[in-house]
C-alpha cells in the first residue's frame, strides 16, 4: 500500500505566513504540520509516500523532505499544475499509485489517531474504499456520510441540511477503482472535482465503501487560531522536561519544558508546557504556557504565552504581554528608544496586528 499527502493548497487564510512557507510546513510545537501525518502514516506500516505539491511550492518541500530516507520513508513529488479539486489531485497521482491500494491524507489536517486499525480493516475486509469519519456539531462545512451497518450508503459535500452528523475528516483508503469514479464525475458548484463525488460514484456502482468512525482530536489547520489550538494540543501531550540548553540560577522552569541544545535561559520564568528550539536566548522574560519557540530566537524583556515564534525571530523590550500570536521566521518586534516614540512598522501583505 502507498500513501499520498495532498499539499497543493495555497493556504490563503494563513497569509502572510504562507507567502514564504507552505501551510503544511508551518511548525506546530516546533515541528511542521506535515511531519505529524508522515509519522502517522509510517506508524500504520506505509513507507512509500507521494506528496502532491503545486508548481510554486514543490522546491520547498523537496528541500526539507528530500527523498524521505531521513524519515525512513520513500518520498516522491507529484505536481498538481492547477487547483482543480481533491479528486483531480488524486488523478495526477495515478501513475505513482499504479495498481496499489492507497491512503489519501489531506496535508493540513492533524489528527491524534493511530491509523493501523483503519488500514488493517480495509485489507482484511477487502474493501474498495474506507473513509475516516467523526461526529461533529456543524457538519455543513464538510463532506457528510450516511452509514448503514458500517457501510456508507450516501455522501454529500457541504450539505445545507446534513443527513447525519458524520463528517469526512480528510483521511481515505482506496483501491485503484476510485480512478474510474474520478473519470466519471463532473466539477461541482465550486468548479472542483470533488473526491466526495468519486466516493458517491463507487457507492452508486455497488462497490464496498465503509465508514470508519474515530472520536479523537483532529483539526484542519487552515486558520491562525487552528494552528494555536493544534500547538496547545501537542504541547499538552508533552511528558516531562528535556533540557539540553543552559538554564542559569536566576531562572525558574515550571511544568513540562523542553530546551534545545545551545539555548540559554537567563533570569527568566518558563511555565510549561513550552518547547524551545536550539540556540535560542531567553533573557529577563516570562514564557507562559502553550508557547513554541523555534531555533535561534531571541526574546529579551518580554512576556509571551500561547504563541508560536518561528526560527530566527527577535522579540525585545515589549511592555505588554504578548498572547495568542504567531510570528513567522526572522521577524523583529523591538522597542525603539529613539525620539519620536512612535510605532514604526514594516508589515507584509495581509498581516494582522492588534495594538493596545
Ligand atoms: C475537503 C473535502 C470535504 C472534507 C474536508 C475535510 O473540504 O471536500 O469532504 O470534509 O476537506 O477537511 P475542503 O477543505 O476542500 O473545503
Amino acid at each position: 500500500m502507498k500513501a499520498i499527502i495532498l499539499c497543493a493548497g495555497k493556504g490563503t487564510r494563513l497569509r502572510p505566513l504562507t507567502h514564504t512557507t507552505a501551510k503544511h510546513l508551518i511548525p506546530v510545537a516546533n515541528k511542521p504540520v506535515l511531519f505529524y501525518s508522515m509519522e502517522t502514516i509510517k506508524a500504520a506500516g506505509i513507507n512509500e509516500i507521494g506528496i502532491i505539491v503545486n508548481p510554486a511550492n514543490k522546491e520547498v518541500f523537496k528541500e526539507i523532505l528530500k527523498d524521505g530516507s531521513e524519515f525512513g520513508l520513500k518520498i516522491d513529488y507529484i505536481v498538481q499544475e492547477e487547483p482543480k479539486g481533491l479528486a483531480h489531485a488524486v488523478w495526477v497521482a495515478k501513475d505513482f499509485i499504479g495498481d496499489d491500494s492507497f491512503l489519501m491524507y489531506l496535508g493540513d489536517n492533524m489528527l491524534m489517531e493511530d491509523l493501523t486499525a483503519f488500514v488493517k480493516e480495509f485489507e482484511r475486509e477487502d474493501l474498495d474504499a474506507s473513509i475516516l469519519l467523526t461526529p461533529v456539531e456543524d457538519p455543513r462545512r464538510f463532506g457528510v456520510a450516511v452509514l448503514e451497518n458500517g457501510k456508507i450508503v450516501k455522501v454529500v459535500e457541504k450539505p445545507k441540511e446534513p443527513p447525519s452528523n458524520l463528517a469526512i475528516i480528510g483521511v481515505y483508503l482506496f483501491k485503484p477503482i476510485v480512478f474510474e469514479g474520478i473519470k466519471n464525475i463532473k466539477p461541482s458548484w465550486r468548479g472542483e472535482l470533488e473526491i466526495t463525488d468519486a466516493i458517491g460514484w463507487l457507492i452508486e456502482n455497488g462497490y464496498n465503501v465503509k465508514g470508519h468512525i474515530v472520536y479523537g482530536w483532529w483539526k484542519d489547520t487552515g486558520k491562525p487560531e487552528d494552528l494555536l489550538e493544534a500547538n496547545r494540543k501537542i504541547l499538552e501531550m508533552m511528558k516531562g522536561s528535556e533540557l539540553y540548553g543552559k538554564i542559569d540560577e536566576d531562572s525558574e522552569l515550571q511544568g513540562s519544558v523542553s530546551v534545545g541544545e545551545g539555548s540559554l535561559i537567563i533570569n527568566s520564568v518558563v511555565r510549561g508546557p513550552v518547547v524551545i528550539g536550539k540556540n535560542a536566548v531567553i533573557k529577563n522574560s516570562y514564557i507562559g504556557p502553550y508557547t513554541s519557540i523555534g531555533d535561534d530566537v531571541h526574546i529579551e524583556n518580554c512576556e509571551i504565552e500561547n504563541s508560536i515564534v518561528m526560527e530566527g525571530s527577535t522579540l525585545m523590550d515589549i511592555e505588554s504581554r504578548i498572547d495568542s500570536s504567531i510570528f513567522g521566521k526572522k521577524v523583529k518586534l523591538v522597542r525603539s528608544e529613539r525620539k519620536p516614540r512612535t510605532i514604526k512598522l514594516v508589515v507584509g501583505d495581509l498581516s494582522t496586528l492588534e495594538l493596545i
